[in-house]
């Protein structure tokens, strides 16, 4: 059976039993808000149109382009920046109470001032932001989402504590340019998926730590620009976007290696952020200090805040968001010794990841499907952080192509179940964000994992938009409230 067939029955299936399930489908909580996600340079393309100039995403792409998939770049990628009206169509025939979207840096401030504001790029997001209002869809806008302007990259990026004002001077630019319309800021997307993977500085065991450090100062001070200039006027709410694998210790004797796990990969920005003491969680100052010594430095690896920088930081973000796909399980034994480089991020942590054959398997080699692992997470995030406004800013599931995504329909309910049980016990989420709206450049894995509710076909000149079955089980949540 062709796909548009198969695609067809299961509508026409799904219509006929839908009255009838509906009386056996959870409820969710009226207070949720439901939409979908992307960023800047996974969707827009137009990469040096109307003076947009490079991000380190089109350097690196350009420049060694086999080190990604297929060598892919996102030169056009979903074309977004000539498709926002069939953008805003797609979220509206999907009733999206909210659509997430970054705003390319380097699109918006060309040779990163603040003083020289391309009017071209801001048409764009306006055109996009007002679009979407007239059909009552909520703009959520992330201010940074992994696309460092090049020119900044060169002068080291984030591991550069000049990045702190350069990041809050672009911040203030964008809020005052849409901050009449836009009413949920997150200021920085992922610092940890940056500083440890992403960042082209090298790692050292010491530039992740000082890219940690610049991106809290980075986002605090946003914050407070927020706060001090234009919270009165507009009322808004900002926060930052946190990632976190749920990691489960192999066995009970691995329990203290998966806490410094999970210490070292959320607790290292969300411990500053939202605990009650602020600073860096004590089990990563501890470890890095006690290595820092075994290796002959005079002071520690990881950078101290000031007891001014800890009450800046502390309490600075009016929700928590969460990026959450997958679990790992954790363990360490004698065979960790000397596995890692010293001194290392990776040595730091000094435990083993990985996921068994057994977990239900998608296309993405760190990718299994294990909603238990996502109800554990925010379980701990209500009891580590006072149970602060949860938003879900990303949660979804690799597939390959073609419309029939029945793994990606079983995905979300199976996650957003496990949403509903933490909720029952107790979890103030309130926000939930698919990843993503439609097909897009997975960074490294190019254009191979497809994330997209609809498909986008990277052959056609327009880039055609196709609703997959992915879409209809959506549609159906959001419009009876109903998993
Ligand atoms: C998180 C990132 O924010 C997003 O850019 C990426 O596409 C998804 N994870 C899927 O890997």
């Amino acid at each position: 059976m062709g796909q548009i067939t198969f695609l067809c029955v299961y509508l026409v299936l799904s219509l006929a039993q839908g009255e009838q399930i509906n009386r056996f489908r959870r409820k969710i909580p009226d207070n949720i808000l439901f939409g979908a996600g992307t960023s800047a340079y996974q969707i827009e393309g137009a990469w040096n149109i109307d003076g947009r100039t490079e991000s380190v995403w089109d350097h690196m792409s350009h420049k060694k382009p086999c080190q990604i998939h297929n060598c892919d770049n996102g030169d056009i990628a979903a074309d977004s920046y000539n498709n926002y009206e069939r953008d805003v169509q797609m979220m509206k025939e999907l009733g999206l109470d909210f659509y997430r979207f970054s705003i390319s840096w380097s699109r918006v401030l060309p040779t990163n001032s603040p003083d020289d504001i391309n009017e071209a790029g801001v048409a764009y997001y306006n055109k996009l932001i007002n679009e979407m209002l007239k059909y009552n869809i909520t703009p959520m806008v992330t201010i940074h989402h992994l696309d460092v302007p090049l020119q900044l990259d060169a002068l080291g990026g984030w591991v550069n504590p000049n990045m702190v004002d350069w990041f809050v001077s672009y911040a203030r630019v964008v809020y005052e340019l849409f901050g009449d319309r836009v009413k949920t800021w997150f200021t920085i997307n992922e610092p940890r998926e940056y500083c440890t993977q992403q960042s082209s500085a090298n790692k050292s065991g010491i530039n992740e730590y000082l890219c940690a450090r610049h991106m809290l100062l980075g986002h605090a001070k946003a914050y407070y620009v927020y706060q001090n200039e234009f919270k009165a006027k507009y009322g808004g709410k900002v926060g930052i976007v946190l990632n976190s694998v749920w990691y489960e210790p192999e066995s009970e004797k691995d329990a203290e290696a998966a806490e410094v796990k999970l210490q070292f990969e959320l607790g290292q920005y969300a411990h500053p952020i939202f605990s009650k003491s602020g600073d860096w969680p004590p089990v990563i100052k501890d470890r890095i200090a006690a290595k820092s010594a075994a290796q002959g430095f005079s002071e520690s690896r990881l950078p101290e805040f000031t007891p001014e920088e800890v009450e800046l930081i502390r309490g600075s973000s009016d929700f928590f968001g969460l990026n959450h796909y997958t679990t790992d399980l954790v363990y360490r034994n004698n065979s960790v010794n000397g596995l890692y480089p010293s001194p290392s991020y990776q040595d730091d942590v000094n435990v083993i990841t990985y996921q068994p054959e057994t977990w239900e398997k998608t296309i993405a080699p760190w990718h299994k499907v294990v909603p238990w692992g996502f109800y554990k997470l925010l379980n701990k995030i209500r009891e580590d952080y006072g149970n602060p406004p949860l938003y879900v800013t990303e949660n979804g599931c690799p597939t390959g192509p073609g419309l029939f995504d029945t793994q990606r329909i079983f995905f979300y309910r199976k996650y957003l179940n496990a949403m509903l049980d933490s909720i029952d016990e107790g979890s103030d989420v309130r926000v939930y964000t698919a990843w993503s709206l439609m097909d897009n450049f997975e960074w490294i894995m190019g254009y191979q994992d497809k994330f997209g509710l609809y498909e986008v076909d990277f052959n056609s000149p327009t880039r055609t938009r196709t609703p997959r079955a992915s879409v209809f089980y959506y549609k159906k949540v959001i419009k009876t409230r109903k998993v």
